[in-house]
């Protein structure tokens, strides 16, 4: 029997291992992490992660072929492929703080693969990594190899959050680099014949090391690309009474652009669109490439743009001020389908509505009230260590409070900001909601969900993302 070994039982080892272990019955999968409290949970009915579907994928194989154990250095022992999918956060300190990737956690995880080898192995780059980190990996293991071959494959993991199952199952490819040498392809004919049980084979797409460790912060780079620039677009249809709606629908249905990830938003958030792109960013000036450098360094601008924007939008219709007003926030995840707060872009802005000192009730169906006050009170990139490792919390926002009920956060608030796409939300009795609310009532949609007409009924007013403003919206100050 084949086995696996994946270091790191987070968002993407948890879910992909146990798909692997779905789809092979035959080959034996360990998915190891040094957090007892996360392996646990996996063991458990409560999965550290929500994701649809994944619950029913671990029940029926967890303990069969699937099994979560903290004894790292046994199950790497044993395994033929040990997979590493660690976190790779930003680095906060020294040399390429704020941009380049923090590698600690994976060297560390190449040295024990190191020490505790006792047999060849082929050691898989899961992980999102700077490109040539595969030569920095061979370099620690064969350095400290005691005779032992290892073969690194590079192995991007392109599933999404709140669909990760669904990803899992039929991904638009698989993409493996390996060595151009016989024992390189050897092993990414392994790792082919493992993917080979369910993937078809032309998804299946084989490369040099470096493409694949590129083509992963690339892939993310253009799907955030996409994002910005239909946000930048939302602006100028806010201006010119455009809506962008209908202009990302026309824009999408030419077949060379697709109408795919040009939905408007309050700006992208998760724990790998800013963190990659940033990394790139490093690389580029790494490399002397300032102008690349500088191209991407724009997506993050507007991203952040727009965060800012929608925070002033509030502030400025609510006659400029939001100091001691009441306002519910809808939505905390930083996508629907997932209780994940990593970079989400209801951090930026709560924090901007709280620097206006207003008074925020949160509701979000999957996000605990320990989660929001960490997020709100931890420093840029704290966020980006495993959750485990975060640090406590000082003490709690006392202008914040987390409700377990839309219509709880809505009551006596002045406004309502939709910060998170749920279907829910989609579904609420917002005529209801209105009556329990201080008037002027308004609702800000960064999702793009409401339906503004029936709303604008009801009497509420209303500002989505990129819409034509509401004509009380019209009047307000111009914003940033
Ligand atoms: P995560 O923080 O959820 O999980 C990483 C896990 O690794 C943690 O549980 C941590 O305890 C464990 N770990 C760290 N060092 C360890 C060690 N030495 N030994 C054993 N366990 C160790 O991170 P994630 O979201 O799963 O992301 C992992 C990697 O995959 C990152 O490089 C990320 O960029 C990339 N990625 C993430 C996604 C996503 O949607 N989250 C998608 C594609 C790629
Ligand atoms: C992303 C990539 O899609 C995935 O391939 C990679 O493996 C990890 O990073 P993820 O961050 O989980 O996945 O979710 P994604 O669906 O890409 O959304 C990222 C952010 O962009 C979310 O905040 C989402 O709301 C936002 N978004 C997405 C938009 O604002 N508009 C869109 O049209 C699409």
């Amino acid at each position: 029997m084949v086995k696996i070994c994946c270091i790191g039982a987070g968002y993407v080892g948890g879910p992909t291992m146990a798909v692997i272990a779905l789809k092979c019955p035959s080959i034996a999968v360990a998915v190891v992490d040094i957090s007892v409290s996360r392996i646990a949970a996996w063991n458990s009915d409560q999965l550290p992660i929500y994701e649809p579907g994944l619950d029913e994928v671990v029940k029926r194989r967890r303990g069969k072929n699937l099994f979560f154990s903290t004894d790292v250095e046994k199950h790497v022992a044993e395994a033929d492929i040990v997979f590493v999918s660690v976190n790779t956060p930003t680095k906060t300190q020294g040399l390429g703080a704020g941009k380049a990737a923090d590698l600690t956690y994976w060297e560390s995880a190449a040295r024990m693969i190191a020490d505790v080898s006792k047999s060849n192995k082929i050691v898989v780059e899961k992980s999102t990594v700077p490109v040539k980190t595969a030569e920095a990996i061979e370099k620690i293991l064969s350095h400290n190899s005691k005779g032992i071959k290892f073969q690194i494959l590079s192995n991007p993991e392109f599933l999404a959050e709140g669909t990760a199952i669904q990803d899992l199952f039929k991904p638009d490819r698989v993409l493996i680099g390996g060595r151009e040498t016989p024992d390189g392809q050897k092993a990414i004919q392994v790792l082919k014949d493992v993917y080979a049980h369910w993937v078809p084979e032309d998804r299946i797409l084989t490369t040099n090391l470096w493409s694949a460790e590129l083509s992963k912060l690339a892939a993310n780079a253009f799907l955030a690309q996409r994002i910005s620039s239909v946000n930048a677009m939302s602006a100028l249809c806010e201006a010119t009474g455009a809506d962008v709606s209908q202009v990302s629908h026309a824009v999408g249905t030419d077949t060379r652009i697709g109408p795919k990830f040009l939905n408007a938003s309050v700006g992208f958030g998760g724990s790998c669109f800013q963190k990659d792109i940033l990394n790139l960013i490093y690389i580029c000036d790494c490399n002397g490439l300032a102008e690349v450098a500088n191209y991407w360094k724009q997506v993050i601008k507007v991203n952040d743009y727009q965060k800012n924007r929608f925070v002033n939008r509030v502030v400025s219709s609510m006659f400029n001020t939001v100091s001691g007003k009441k306002i519910a926030i809808l939505g905390f995840a930083f996508k629907k389908d997932t209780g994940d707060t990593r970079e989400t872009p209801a951090i930026d802005v709560c924090k901007g509505l709280l620097g206006d000192k207003a008074r925020l009730s949160i509701y979000d169906p999957q996000v605990t009230e320990d989660q929001i006050q960490r997020d709100l009170t931890m420093k840029k990139f704290d966020w980006d260590h495993p959750i485990h490792l975060q640090p406590m919390s000082p003490s709690a926002v006392k202008q914040v409070s987390v409700v377990w009920d839309a219509y709880e956060a809505a009551k006596d608030s002045h406004g309502i900001c939709i910060l998170t796409e749920w279907d829910e939300f989609r579904k609420l009795d917002y005529q209801r909601i209105f009556e329990c609310m201080q008037k002027p009532a308004f609702v800000f949609d960064g999702r793009n969900i409401a339906d503004v007409e029936k709303l604008r009924e009801i009497g509420f007013i209303v500002y989505s993302i990129g819409k034509p403003l509401d004509p009380w919206l019209k009047d307000m100050p111009a914003m940033a």
